[in-house]
């Protein structure tokens, strides 16, 4: 145990089309999102308004391809409700889900960019879900293009809850996120005056947030907070401890 946090990554792609069988390279870009984005090394993090820089945050966790697993299939579309997690159901069972993220990569359908599971959920369904239009980035679909559906994803992953607690003015059970409405869309121009009260502006670009990926950028110290805590001695995802 170094005190280092490097999160293991098995990815999983379920092809039914040349497209969906995502490239090698397209795959790598993903992974390098994830560790720009979870480092703040992402070239947008200076964009954070002023108002915001003092909680933006350095995660600090890092992510390590190790694995590639690629299977054909006629399935064209998955859903969500964990096929693509089980070869018995036609998908691909997940790789040493307590120590390895697993990803997959598929056609999930019905305009749904990923989708995750929390902590404490059942192994053979821990992961997170991201379709293949949306993996990565060069060859991903507008305007979410950017690789942060798996930032988001992960995020979930590790405990975080949409910035608006998916309730209106709803509580994300981080005291440093400020309360949002309901979720954002698009890329909101700062400052995004929340209409929940007291008067305040909305962090639009929090990962957390539904904005378009160009328009988030940044975690911030209570989310990272309760993201590391799951990996602490005991914690629920203590597996992954390097
Ligand atoms: N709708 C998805 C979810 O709730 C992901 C949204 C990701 N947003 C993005 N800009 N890529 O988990
Ligand atoms: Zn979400
Ligand atoms: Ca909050």
């Amino acid at each position: 145990v170094n005190g280092k946090i490097i999160i293991p990554v098995v990815v999983n792609v379920l092809y039914s089309t040349a497209a969906e069988n995502i490239s090698d390279a397209q795959i790598q870009s993903q992974i390098d999102v994830l560790n720009q984005d979870y480092t703040a090394t992402n070239t947008d993090f200076s964009n954070t308004p002023a108002e915001f820089a003092g909680v933006a945050a350095n995660v600090g966790i890092t992510f390590e391809l190790i694995k590639i697993n690629r299977k054909s299939t006629n399935k064209t579309s998955w859903g969500t409700r964990d096929a693509m997690k089980s070869t018995k159901k036609g998908g691909l069972d997940p790789t040493s889900p307590t120590t390895t993220l697993n990803m997959w990569s598929c056609n999930i359908g019905g305009g749904i960019l990923g989708y995750a599971q929390f902590p404490g959920g059942a192994s053979a369904t821990d992961g997170v879900v991201i379709d293949s239009d949306y993996f990565g980035i060069t060859t991903a679909s507008y305007p979410y293009n950017l690789g942060r559906t798996a930032s988001h994803e992960v995020g979930h992953w590790m405990n975080l809850r949409h910035i608006w607690g998916d309730a209106s003015c709803g509580d994300d059970l981080v005291s440093d996120t400020p309360v949002h409405k309901t979720s954002n869309f698009g890329v909101p121009t700062y400052p995004y005056v929340s209409t929940c009260l007291p008067a305040h502006n909305e962090m639009t670009m929090n990962y957390m947030d539904y904005t378009d990926d160009r328009g988030m950028y940044m975690f911030t110290n209570g989310q990272k907070a309760r993201m590391t805590a799951l990996f602490v001695a005991g914690g629920v995802r203590s597996g992954f401890r390097n």
